[in-house]
């Protein structure tokens, strides 16, 4: 879902920066990106990590010149009941999810105040809206996202800052046909380019319109 927003805002013109923990995943994209005539840069980092995260935002901001939008995509899908999920796992999907978002926002942040302007889009779930089995520690992530978007964009819209809730259901990735949530049938169930052409909709609006919070759902799946 990443990098399909990261080549559709590519198309657009902006000159995008792509982050995570797999190196030659990161490298390819740039270039990717590189060939639809803007500029990328990438940094590898791991979310859960705040200086990590801060030193690698730092880093590329210096190399696209600023930052204006962040795509706070990064998450991590490990289901299991409460009983069988070692504790350590249930923890490592909070880090991630949660402080990622935490993170990244916070590194991003004094960018966009200076420029007096920007925009923040935090990528949550439907899981965040009600829990179900067997994904306690996602939906509790997803649900805590929710909860700290809404207080961001509370605090930062004074400064002309559109901070995006984004709840997702289900769309077509490696989380989720590894995850055993979909086949992903293209006819039939959201693909990564769907989310991608919503979520730069979005940002094409005029500055004075925030869409605040918005779900996505396959029509008839
Ligand atoms: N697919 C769905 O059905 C669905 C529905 C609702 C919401 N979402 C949310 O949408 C976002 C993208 O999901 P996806 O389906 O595209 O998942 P995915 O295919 O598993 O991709 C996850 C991405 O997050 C990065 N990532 C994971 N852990 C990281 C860490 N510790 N540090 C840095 N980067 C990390 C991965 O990069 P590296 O491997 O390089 O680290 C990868 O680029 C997630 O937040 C997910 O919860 C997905």
């Amino acid at each position: 879902m990443g990098k399909a927003v990261a080549l559709a805002l590519a198309n657009e013109g902006v000159n995008v920066a792509v982050t995570g923990r797999n190196a030659e995943n990161l490298k390819s994209t740039a270039e990717e990106i590189k060939a639809l005539g803007v500029n990328s840069a990438y940094a590898v980092f791991s979310m859960d990590n705040e200086s990590e995260v801060k030193t690698g935002i730092e880093s590329l901001a210096k190399q696209l010149g600023s930052v204006d939008i962040l795509i706070n995509n990064a998450g991590i899908g490990d289901f299991g009941s409460i009983e069988d999920m070692p504790s350590e796992t249930w923890e490592q999907v909070i880090r991630t999810n949660l402080f990622g978002v935490y993170y990244a926002a916070k590194a991003v942040y004094p960018f966009l105040k200076a420029n007096g302007e920007g925009d923040i889009v935090n990528v949550a779930s439907t899981a965040g809206l009600k829990g179900g089995p067997n994904m306690s520690a996602y939906a509790a992530s997803k649900a805590a996202v929710v909860s700290l978007s809404q207080s961001m964009m509370a605090e930062w819209r004074k400064q002309n800052i559109r901070v995006i809730t984004l709840t997702p259901s289900t769309i077509a990735s490696d989380m989720s046909i590894q995850g055993g949530l979909t086949d992903g049938n293209p006819d039939k169930v959201l693909q990564p380019e769907d989310f991608a052409e919503w979520v730069r909709d979005i940002l094409k609006m005029n500055r004075r319109a925030l869409i605040a919070n918005g779900s996505i759902f396959s029509t008839n799946p």
